[in-house]
């Protein structure tokens, strides 16, 4: 039994914007940020995002390559959104932007990730989440790429699993 309103939603009602500032502690010896906090800003933005879509909590399931394409340097600010791009029966795929902001507001594209997460119970069952509304060109065009990533991804899962 659930309460919970399974009513489908848009990626606009997910979408999660997170804002960090690289201090000293994120740093390594060459004074860019090191790239396990970066990865854990992204997995903290989605899941947000994917707990506010799913409404219940969320388990990271999966996390696609991630290329570090500019260097975050100590001081700079660190902008991160997190969007749902495609939801299957109890997985969602989230989109993260991640962009710096330098002192004088320019801002330079750092990387994007696509990671999974899946709806799950208190005893960690998977739950179902709600269907995605595709409302722009934009939500419809990243969802067609998203059911091509699923579709690898998966053959990958499995390769990993007979490891
Ligand atoms: C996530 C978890 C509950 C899924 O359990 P499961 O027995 O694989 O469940 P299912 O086979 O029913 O799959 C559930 C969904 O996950 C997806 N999935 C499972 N493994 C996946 C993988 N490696 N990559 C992407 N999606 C995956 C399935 O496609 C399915 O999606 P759908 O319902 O939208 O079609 C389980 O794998 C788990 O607990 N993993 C550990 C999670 C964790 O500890 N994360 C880190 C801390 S948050």
């Amino acid at each position: 039994m659930t309460d919970r309103d399974l009513a489908p939603r848009s990626a606009d009602f997910s979408q999660s914007v997170m804002t960090e500032l690289v201090l000293p502690q994120h740093t390594n010896a060459y004074g860019t940020c090191f790239g396990g906090t970066i990865l854990s800003w992204i997995d903290i933005a989605a899941g947000i995002c994917a707990r506010r879509h799913a409404g219940a909590q969320a388990v990271t399931v999966a996390f696609d390559d991630v290329h570090f394409i500019t260097p975050i340097r100590l001081g700079d600010i660190v902008n991160i959104t997190a969007r749902v791009c495609h939801a299957g029966r109890t997985s969602m795929e989230i989109r993260v932007e991640v962009w710096r902001e330098r002192h004088n507001g320019d801002r330079e594209h750092a990387n994007t990730a696509y990671v999974v997460f899946v709806a799950v119970d208190a005893d960690g069952r998977p739950l179902p989440v709600p269907a995605l509304t595709l409302g722009t060109e934009a939500d419809r065009a990243r969802h067609d790429e998203a059911v091509e990533r699923r579709q690898l991804r998966m053959t990958k899962a499995k390769r990993a699993a007979m490891r």
